[in-house]
């Protein structure tokens, strides 16, 4: 009888501990497939900045095989041939992404984007050449707007399904038998549902004007979708910035606003604001971020300048500009009133008090936080490095030229063509007119809400000598 017991007792026991590793097996292989982070390391700096995670995989990114995938289902949702380039991505060669997209795994592999897809310019020197990447300097070409909508119609699309999705991605890639069942019942529906829940978010944009290639409204994602503030009918649309040489930038608020003031929060509100959550945020890995472009220097002019012409062209910055733009200037990287400056106030009127405070107390209790975030009433006398490679030119990128800027509004182009990435040396600025231009530009009206190109009167009244000289000078910053 006891030796009866004893032996019901230990196949007991050997049946709940087969279920406990049973159950721990599919807990760790699910955990594995699913969940398991491994982190993305790049020993070059660079490369670093153009592919590393900032933190979005895992919230807001794409599974990496669906998204290699997606252009060649939905070739009819995208603009033109060439899948993501045809939305002003840049691939280097022979990378596995566009600069600016990350890979990483967490589970399985994931796509993310990385500062660089925003700042990072492209140009060419003529429409024959090759173009030259350079990081950190601001995108002219990518159209992020763009690049969500085509994800939220391919989502849309009942295309968007397991079958058609896992036969195109065979051509690539093998997917092991768990795989495919992971991807079918799980990973493709929970993707397809993600970025339709995504784009409810992004509702408001439907109402407001297109921001177009090297632009985004930078803060009304982070006001409805992040910090939950109620919706309102502000646009603010505004261009890229530059982010090298931030090192000699020291005391400079930051952001076309100036709505912070310190360069640590402004890149891990950039992470932020671009689908990092609190717990993904790589602080280590953004101080990475924060060293390089605060060495990284601006390319120099790639077209001859005439130098007697410029040194003329400095004393005119000296006396017209200087206070305002060169290092050491009494108000350069402060806050000018927008009654003084002119330009378009809506970029300034997008941002609130009410969004500030909150984002002061949004990463409460983690040993990284935000309390420098601020509302105030102008835009920032930015410095002029690299300048020739900043254009479209103002907050809004509503100048295509320097030779416009100089200029009163009404005779600055009112209508043309951004995201065309060949240079004009004539005019200084990308070429913003012409079949080229209008064939992959986005058509920019300066008529339209927020697009104002008004203001920065100063310089036009100059003589057409004192001009051309300036500009001259202008070419060498
Ligand atoms: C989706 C596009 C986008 C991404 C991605 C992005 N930024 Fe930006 N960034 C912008 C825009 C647009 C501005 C100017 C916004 C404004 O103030 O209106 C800006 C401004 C900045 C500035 C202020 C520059 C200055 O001199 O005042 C810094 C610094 C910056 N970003 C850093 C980063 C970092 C670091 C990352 C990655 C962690 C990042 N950004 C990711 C679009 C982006
Ligand atoms: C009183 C201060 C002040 C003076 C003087 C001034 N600027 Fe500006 N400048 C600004 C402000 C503020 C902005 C940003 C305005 C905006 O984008 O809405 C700006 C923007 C610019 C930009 C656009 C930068 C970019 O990245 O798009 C250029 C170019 C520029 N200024 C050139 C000049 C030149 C040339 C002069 C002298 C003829 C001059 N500025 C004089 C305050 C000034």
């Amino acid at each position: 009888m006891e030796a009866l017991k004893t032996k019901v007792g230990r196949t007991i026991t050997t049946v709940i501990l087969i279920l406990i590793l049973l159950i721990g097996g599919v807990v760790y292989i699910g955990w594995y497939n699913l969940f398991r982070e491994v982190p993305t390391y790049y020993e070059s700096p660079e490369e670093h900045f153009k592919y590393g995670s900032i933190g979005t995989e895992n919230a807001e990114g794409i599974p990496y095989w669906i998204w290699v995938v997606l252009p060649r289902l939905f070739p009819d949702k995208l603009p033109a041939p060439g899948g993501y380039t045809s939305i002003g991505l840049t691939w280097e060669e022979g990378k596995e992404t566009p600069v600016g997209i990350s890979k990483k795994t967490i589970g399985f592999p994931r796509q993310g984007i990385t500062c660089a897809v925003c700042h990072n310019s492209t140009y060419r020197t003529s429409p024959e050449a090759k173009p030259v990447i350079v990081p950190t300097g601001p995108s002219n070409r990518f159209d992020s707007q763009r690049y969500l909508r085509f994800l939220f119609d391919c989502a849309n699309d009942p295309r968007f399904n397991a079958d058609n999705i896992l036969s195109l991605i065979q051509y690539n890639h093998h997917l092991s038998w768990l795989d495919q069942l992971l991807y079918r019942y799980i990973i493709i529906p929970q993707t397809k549902q993600g970025i339709l829940t995504q784009q409810q978010s992004y509702a408001w944009m439907d109402s407001r004007p297109n921001w177009g290639p090297g632009r985004i409204d930078p803060f009304n994602p982070v006001k409805f979708r992040t910090l939950e503030l109620p919706l309102d009918d502000t646009v603010g649309n505004s261009d890229m910035m530059p982010l090298w040489n931030e090192g000699q930038h020291q005391g400079f608020a930051y952001h076309w606003d100036g709505l912070e003031t310190s360069l640590t929060e402004t890149v891990q509100t950039g992470a932020i604001g671009d689908g990092a959550t609190p717990k993904s945020l790589p602080v280590a890995d953004l101080e990475r971020v924060e060293a390089f472009i605060k060495d990284y220097q601006p390319p120099k002019y790639p077209f001859p300048i005439d130098q007697q012409l410029a040194d003329k062209g400095h004393q005119i910055f000296d006396n017209s500009c200087a206070t305002c733009h060169a290092f050491g200037g009494e108000r350069t990287g402060t806050v000018i009133p927008q009654e003084e400056v002119g330009t378009d106030r809506h970029r300034l009127d997008m941002w609130t008090k009410q969004a500030a405070d909150a984002y002061n107390n949004y990463a409460e209790g983690y040993d990284w936080d935000f309390d420098q975030l601020r509302k105030t009433d102008g835009y920032l006398s930015v410095s002029l490095e690299g300048l020739w490679l900043r254009a479209p030119y103002l907050h809004n990128g509503s100048v295509p030229y320097l030779t416009d800027l100089l200029e009163v509004p009404e005779k600055r182009t009112a209508v043309f063509w951004r995201g065309y990435d060949v240079y004009n040396p004539e005019k200084v600025g990308f070429i913003a007119e012409g079949a080229e231009a209008e064939k992959v530009g986005f058509k920019y009206d300066t008529q339209v809400e927020a697009n104002g190109n008004q203001g920065h009167l100063y310089g036009t009244e100059l003589s057409q000598t004192d001009k051309k000289a300036l500009i001259e000078y202008l070419k060498t910053l």
